[in-house]
Protein backbone atom coordinates (compact mmCIF):
# COMPACT_ATOMS: atom_id res chain seq x y z
CA UNK A 1 0.00 0.00 0.00
CA UNK A 2 1.49 3.00 -0.57
CA UNK A 3 1.84 5.59 1.96
CA UNK A 4 0.56 9.13 2.09
CA UNK A 5 3.00 11.81 0.56
CA UNK A 6 3.94 14.45 2.73
CA UNK A 7 5.46 18.04 1.72
CA UNK A 8 8.71 18.73 3.87
CA UNK A 9 9.70 22.14 4.11
CA UNK A 10 13.16 23.13 5.34
CA UNK A 11 14.59 26.37 6.14
CA UNK A 12 18.29 26.75 6.35
CA UNK A 13 19.46 23.71 4.04
CA UNK A 14 22.44 25.46 3.97
CA UNK A 15 23.52 24.96 7.47
CA UNK A 16 25.26 21.78 8.86
CA UNK A 17 22.84 20.28 10.29
CA UNK A 18 20.61 21.07 6.85
CA UNK A 19 23.57 19.82 4.22
CA UNK A 20 23.31 16.86 6.49
CA UNK A 21 19.39 16.54 6.05
CA UNK A 22 20.25 17.14 2.44
CA UNK A 23 22.65 14.09 2.12
CA UNK A 24 20.37 11.58 3.98
CA UNK A 25 18.15 9.32 1.76
CA UNK A 26 14.83 11.02 2.34
CA UNK A 27 11.80 8.34 2.33
CA UNK A 28 9.91 8.28 -0.70
CA UNK A 29 6.86 9.65 0.05
CA UNK A 30 8.27 12.88 1.17
CA UNK A 31 8.26 15.74 -1.46
CA UNK A 32 11.05 17.99 -0.55
CA UNK A 33 12.32 21.64 -0.52
CA UNK A 34 15.03 23.40 0.58
CA UNK A 35 14.89 27.07 -0.87
CA UNK A 36 18.16 28.75 -0.56
CA UNK A 37 18.40 31.99 2.28
CA UNK A 38 18.47 33.89 -0.98
CA UNK A 39 14.80 32.99 -1.24
CA UNK A 40 14.08 32.12 2.47
CA UNK A 41 15.31 34.34 4.37
CA UNK A 42 13.96 33.64 7.75
CA UNK A 43 14.23 37.22 8.95
CA UNK A 44 11.85 38.21 5.37
CA UNK A 45 8.82 37.76 6.71
CA UNK A 46 7.25 38.31 2.67
CA UNK A 47 10.21 35.66 2.21
CA UNK A 48 8.93 33.39 4.30
CA UNK A 49 5.59 33.93 3.62
CA UNK A 50 5.80 33.20 0.13
CA UNK A 51 7.89 30.17 0.48
CA UNK A 52 5.04 28.62 2.69
CA UNK A 53 2.06 30.18 0.20
CA UNK A 54 4.05 28.51 -3.11
CA UNK A 55 5.22 25.21 -1.74
CA UNK A 56 2.15 24.19 1.02
CA UNK A 57 4.04 22.28 3.07
CA UNK A 58 2.53 19.50 5.57
CA UNK A 59 5.46 20.26 8.23
CA UNK A 60 8.30 22.98 8.06
CA UNK A 61 11.70 21.91 9.85
CA UNK A 62 13.56 25.13 10.76
CA UNK A 63 17.79 24.11 10.99
CA UNK A 64 18.55 28.19 9.94
CA UNK A 65 20.02 30.04 13.02
CA UNK A 66 22.95 32.80 13.35
CA UNK A 67 25.16 30.11 15.30
CA UNK A 68 27.82 32.35 15.82
CA UNK A 69 28.51 32.49 19.33
CA UNK A 70 30.68 35.45 19.64
CA UNK A 71 29.12 37.19 16.51
CA UNK A 72 26.15 37.28 18.18
CA UNK A 73 27.50 39.07 21.03
CA UNK A 74 28.67 41.90 18.88
CA UNK A 75 26.03 41.91 15.99
CA UNK A 76 22.99 41.63 18.96
CA UNK A 77 20.18 43.30 16.35
CA UNK A 78 21.13 40.54 13.93
CA UNK A 79 20.85 37.32 16.67
CA UNK A 80 17.30 38.70 17.39
CA UNK A 81 16.35 39.05 14.13
CA UNK A 82 17.03 35.48 13.13
CA UNK A 83 16.91 33.56 16.06
CA UNK A 84 13.67 35.27 17.66
CA UNK A 85 11.78 37.41 15.27
CA UNK A 86 12.22 34.96 12.01
CA UNK A 87 11.30 31.69 14.17
CA UNK A 88 8.25 33.87 16.41
CA UNK A 89 7.25 34.89 12.69
CA UNK A 90 7.75 31.31 10.77
CA UNK A 91 5.41 29.72 14.09
CA UNK A 92 2.78 32.42 14.02
CA UNK A 93 2.49 31.60 9.52
CA UNK A 94 2.71 27.98 10.91
CA UNK A 95 -0.30 28.72 13.40
CA UNK A 96 -2.44 30.15 11.14
CA UNK A 97 -2.34 27.20 8.73
CA UNK A 98 -1.98 24.36 11.00
CA UNK A 99 1.27 23.16 9.76
CA UNK A 100 3.04 21.70 12.33
CA UNK A 101 7.28 22.99 13.12
CA UNK A 102 9.83 21.02 14.26
CA UNK A 103 12.54 23.93 15.78
CA UNK A 104 16.13 23.22 16.62
CA UNK A 105 17.80 25.17 19.57
CA UNK A 106 20.47 24.53 22.00
CA UNK A 107 21.77 23.35 25.11
CA UNK A 108 23.40 27.16 25.81
CA UNK A 109 19.66 27.87 27.01
CA UNK A 110 20.89 26.85 30.38
CA UNK A 111 23.91 27.86 32.95
CA UNK A 112 25.38 24.99 33.99
CA UNK A 113 25.81 26.28 37.29
CA UNK A 114 24.78 23.17 39.27
CA UNK A 115 26.58 20.88 36.99
CA UNK A 116 26.08 17.80 38.81
CA UNK A 117 23.54 15.54 36.50
CA UNK A 118 22.57 15.70 32.70
CA UNK A 119 19.65 18.81 31.48
CA UNK A 120 16.37 17.23 30.45
CA UNK A 121 13.66 19.37 28.60
CA UNK A 122 12.11 20.84 31.53
CA UNK A 123 14.92 22.51 33.55
CA UNK A 124 14.43 25.64 33.92
CA UNK A 125 16.56 28.29 31.23
CA UNK A 126 19.13 30.56 32.29
CA UNK A 127 21.39 31.43 29.46
CA UNK A 128 24.57 32.92 29.71
CA UNK A 129 24.71 34.86 26.44
CA UNK A 130 23.03 36.80 23.77
CA UNK A 131 22.81 34.19 21.34
CA UNK A 132 21.73 31.94 24.22
CA UNK A 133 19.30 34.52 24.72
CA UNK A 134 17.62 34.48 21.66
CA UNK A 135 17.77 31.58 20.59
CA UNK A 136 15.29 31.20 24.01
CA UNK A 137 13.40 33.58 22.88
CA UNK A 138 12.65 32.02 20.07
CA UNK A 139 11.68 28.56 21.78
CA UNK A 140 9.16 31.00 24.04
CA UNK A 141 7.77 32.23 21.50
CA UNK A 142 7.27 29.22 19.53
CA UNK A 143 5.89 27.47 22.66
CA UNK A 144 3.36 30.61 22.80
CA UNK A 145 2.42 30.47 19.37
CA UNK A 146 1.58 27.15 18.77
CA UNK A 147 0.93 23.62 20.17
CA UNK A 148 1.84 21.73 16.89
CA UNK A 149 5.70 22.30 17.67
CA UNK A 150 8.85 19.79 18.19
CA UNK A 151 11.96 22.21 20.03
CA UNK A 152 14.79 19.51 19.41
CA UNK A 153 17.65 21.21 21.73
CA UNK A 154 21.40 20.01 20.02
CA UNK A 155 24.62 20.09 21.48
CA UNK A 156 27.95 21.13 19.84
CA UNK A 157 27.53 19.92 16.55
CA UNK A 158 30.34 18.17 14.29
CA UNK A 159 30.30 16.52 11.15
CA UNK A 160 32.24 17.15 7.32
CA UNK A 161 29.71 19.71 6.44
CA UNK A 162 30.49 23.37 6.85
CA UNK A 163 32.63 24.51 8.83
CA UNK A 164 31.85 23.67 12.92
CA UNK A 165 34.00 22.85 16.23
CA UNK A 166 35.36 19.29 14.51
CA UNK A 167 36.28 20.96 10.62
CA UNK A 168 38.40 23.65 12.70
CA UNK A 169 39.83 21.42 14.65
CA UNK A 170 40.92 19.33 12.08
CA UNK A 171 42.69 22.03 10.62
CA UNK A 172 44.20 23.05 13.41
CA UNK A 173 45.45 19.55 13.79
CA UNK A 174 46.95 19.73 10.18
CA UNK A 175 48.72 22.92 10.48
CA UNK A 176 49.83 24.19 14.09
CA UNK A 177 52.46 22.82 16.39
CA UNK A 178 50.29 23.68 19.31
CA UNK A 179 46.93 23.27 20.35
CA UNK A 180 45.10 24.59 23.69
CA UNK A 181 41.24 23.91 24.33
CA UNK A 182 39.44 24.73 27.81
CA UNK A 183 39.04 21.64 30.47
CA UNK A 184 35.83 24.14 32.13
CA UNK A 185 33.16 23.71 29.47
CA UNK A 186 31.50 20.35 29.41
CA UNK A 187 29.27 19.34 26.66
CA UNK A 188 27.96 16.31 24.43
CA UNK A 189 28.94 16.60 21.13
CA UNK A 190 26.45 15.52 18.97
CA UNK A 191 26.34 13.87 15.28
CA UNK A 192 25.00 15.88 12.63
CA UNK A 193 23.78 12.98 10.25
CA UNK A 194 22.57 11.55 13.38
CA UNK A 195 20.35 14.93 14.17
CA UNK A 196 19.33 14.72 10.31
CA UNK A 197 17.85 10.55 10.75
CA UNK A 198 16.07 12.24 14.08
CA UNK A 199 14.60 14.36 12.52
CA UNK A 200 13.53 12.19 9.50
CA UNK A 201 11.55 10.16 12.58
CA UNK A 202 10.57 12.97 13.84
CA UNK A 203 8.69 14.07 10.48
CA UNK A 204 7.13 10.55 10.20
CA UNK A 205 6.11 10.21 13.90
CA UNK A 206 4.47 13.61 13.73
CA UNK A 207 2.77 13.08 10.48
CA UNK A 208 1.72 9.76 11.58
CA UNK A 209 -0.42 11.38 13.86
CA UNK A 210 1.75 10.37 17.09
CA UNK A 211 -0.16 11.40 20.21
CA UNK A 212 2.82 12.49 22.45
CA UNK A 213 4.71 13.97 19.69
CA UNK A 214 4.93 17.54 20.50
CA UNK A 215 6.60 19.12 22.87
CA UNK A 216 10.22 19.77 23.91
CA UNK A 217 13.21 17.39 23.35
CA UNK A 218 16.68 17.20 23.95
CA UNK A 219 18.91 15.01 21.36
CA UNK A 220 22.82 15.06 21.92
CA UNK A 221 25.89 12.82 22.27
CA UNK A 222 26.19 9.60 24.56
CA UNK A 223 29.39 10.76 26.25
CA UNK A 224 29.75 14.14 27.98
CA UNK A 225 33.12 15.74 27.65
CA UNK A 226 35.25 18.86 27.94
CA UNK A 227 36.22 20.65 24.98
CA UNK A 228 40.13 19.04 25.58
CA UNK A 229 38.68 16.00 25.57
CA UNK A 230 36.94 16.20 22.26
CA UNK A 231 40.51 17.16 21.11
CA UNK A 232 42.28 14.36 22.58
CA UNK A 233 39.55 11.75 21.11
CA UNK A 234 39.82 13.48 17.26
CA UNK A 235 43.45 13.59 17.57
CA UNK A 236 43.70 10.01 18.59
CA UNK A 237 41.27 8.72 15.73
CA UNK A 238 43.01 10.92 13.40
CA UNK A 239 46.50 10.14 14.34
CA UNK A 240 46.98 6.89 11.73
CA UNK A 241 46.08 9.46 8.48
CA UNK A 242 48.76 11.69 9.60
CA UNK A 243 52.20 12.53 9.49
CA UNK A 244 52.58 14.45 12.74
CA UNK A 245 50.09 15.66 15.39
CA UNK A 246 50.48 18.96 17.29
CA UNK A 247 50.83 18.93 21.35
CA UNK A 248 47.84 19.49 23.02
CA UNK A 249 47.30 21.62 26.12
CA UNK A 250 44.68 22.02 28.61
CA UNK A 251 43.48 26.15 29.17
CA UNK A 252 40.32 27.64 30.51
CA UNK A 253 37.97 29.35 29.44
CA UNK A 254 39.75 32.88 31.13
CA UNK A 255 42.60 32.34 28.76
CA UNK A 256 40.42 33.28 25.94
CA UNK A 257 39.23 36.88 26.79
CA UNK A 258 36.76 38.47 24.69
CA UNK A 259 34.54 35.59 23.86
CA UNK A 260 30.94 35.00 24.60
CA UNK A 261 30.01 33.03 28.31
CA UNK A 262 29.36 29.72 27.42
CA UNK A 263 28.59 27.34 30.17
CA UNK A 264 30.81 25.00 32.05
CA UNK A 265 28.29 22.48 31.99
CA UNK A 266 25.41 21.78 29.23
CA UNK A 267 25.37 18.24 29.02
CA UNK A 268 21.59 17.15 27.50
CA UNK A 269 19.87 14.20 28.79
CA UNK A 270 18.14 12.41 25.71
CA UNK A 271 16.17 10.06 27.40
CA UNK A 272 12.95 11.89 27.03
CA UNK A 273 13.19 11.53 22.88
CA UNK A 274 13.79 7.86 22.96
CA UNK A 275 10.76 7.52 25.43
CA UNK A 276 8.59 9.16 22.75
CA UNK A 277 10.47 8.51 19.38
CA UNK A 278 12.63 5.64 19.90
CA UNK A 279 15.49 7.50 19.18
CA UNK A 280 18.60 6.84 21.55
CA UNK A 281 20.78 9.47 21.70
CA UNK A 282 23.98 9.75 18.97
CA UNK A 283 26.77 7.62 19.69
CA UNK A 284 30.34 9.29 19.97
CA UNK A 285 32.10 6.41 19.21
CA UNK A 286 30.46 5.79 15.89
CA UNK A 287 29.83 9.65 14.95
CA UNK A 288 33.72 10.49 15.26
CA UNK A 289 34.82 7.24 13.61
CA UNK A 290 32.52 8.01 10.13
CA UNK A 291 33.42 11.80 10.47
CA UNK A 292 37.18 11.10 10.50
CA UNK A 293 36.79 8.41 7.85
CA UNK A 294 34.61 10.95 5.77
CA UNK A 295 37.40 13.86 6.53
CA UNK A 296 40.11 11.55 5.41
CA UNK A 297 38.73 9.99 2.09
CA UNK A 298 37.63 13.92 0.86
CA UNK A 299 41.33 14.91 2.19
CA UNK A 300 42.59 12.05 -0.10
CA UNK A 301 40.48 12.61 -2.67
CA UNK A 302 41.03 16.40 -3.01
CA UNK A 303 44.96 15.78 -2.66
CA UNK A 304 44.81 13.12 -5.61
CA UNK A 305 43.08 15.57 -8.21
CA UNK A 306 46.01 18.00 -7.14
CA UNK A 307 48.51 15.60 -8.05
CA UNK A 308 46.65 14.59 -11.57
CA UNK A 309 46.14 18.66 -12.44
CA UNK A 310 49.96 19.10 -11.57
N1 LIG B 1 26.53 24.17 15.49
C1 LIG B 1 26.44 23.87 16.78
O1 LIG B 1 27.41 23.51 17.42
C2 LIG B 1 25.09 23.92 17.46
C3 LIG B 1 25.04 23.64 18.85
C4 LIG B 1 23.80 23.68 19.49
C5 LIG B 1 22.64 23.97 18.77
N2 LIG B 1 22.73 24.24 17.44
C6 LIG B 1 21.51 24.58 16.72
O2 LIG B 1 21.33 23.68 15.64
C7 LIG B 1 20.74 24.35 14.54
C8 LIG B 1 21.53 24.09 13.27
O3 LIG B 1 22.86 24.48 13.47
P1 LIG B 1 23.97 24.28 12.35
O4 LIG B 1 25.16 23.70 13.01
O5 LIG B 1 23.40 23.61 11.16
O6 LIG B 1 24.26 25.80 12.03
P2 LIG B 1 24.95 26.44 10.74
O7 LIG B 1 25.84 25.49 10.07
O8 LIG B 1 25.50 27.76 11.18
O9 LIG B 1 23.72 26.67 9.78
C9 LIG B 1 22.76 27.64 10.02
C10 LIG B 1 22.16 27.99 8.68
O10 LIG B 1 21.17 28.99 8.91
C11 LIG B 1 21.31 29.94 7.87
N3 LIG B 1 20.76 31.20 8.31
C12 LIG B 1 21.27 32.10 9.18
N4 LIG B 1 20.46 33.15 9.29
C13 LIG B 1 19.43 32.91 8.45
C14 LIG B 1 18.28 33.62 8.08
N5 LIG B 1 18.02 34.81 8.61
N6 LIG B 1 17.43 33.09 7.18
C15 LIG B 1 17.67 31.90 6.62
N7 LIG B 1 18.76 31.17 6.92
C16 LIG B 1 19.62 31.67 7.81
C17 LIG B 1 22.79 30.02 7.62
O11 LIG B 1 22.97 30.60 6.33
P3 LIG B 1 24.39 31.16 5.88
O12 LIG B 1 25.16 29.92 5.52
O13 LIG B 1 24.04 32.02 4.73
O14 LIG B 1 24.93 31.90 7.07
C18 LIG B 1 23.17 28.57 7.68
O15 LIG B 1 23.00 27.94 6.45
C19 LIG B 1 20.61 25.82 14.95
O16 LIG B 1 19.32 26.06 15.42
C20 LIG B 1 21.59 25.96 16.09
O17 LIG B 1 21.20 26.97 17.00
C21 LIG B 1 23.93 24.21 16.76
Amino acid sequence: MSQKTKRVLLIGGSGQVGQALRAEPLPENWVFAAPPRAECDLTDHAQVQASINNFKPDIIINTASMTNVDACEKDSDSAVAANFEGPANLAAQCCHRDIPLIHLSTDYVFDGADGSRPYTPDDPMNPLCHYANTKMMGEESIRHEMAWHVILRVASVYSTYGTNIFSKLLTAIETKDELRMVTDQVGSPTYAPDIAKALIRIVDAVMGGKFDAYGTFHFAGDTPMTRYQFAQDIMQAYAPHIQRLPKLFTAVSSDFPGFATRPAYSVLDSSKLERVYGIPASSWKKGLAEAIAMHVAARDARNADQAQSA
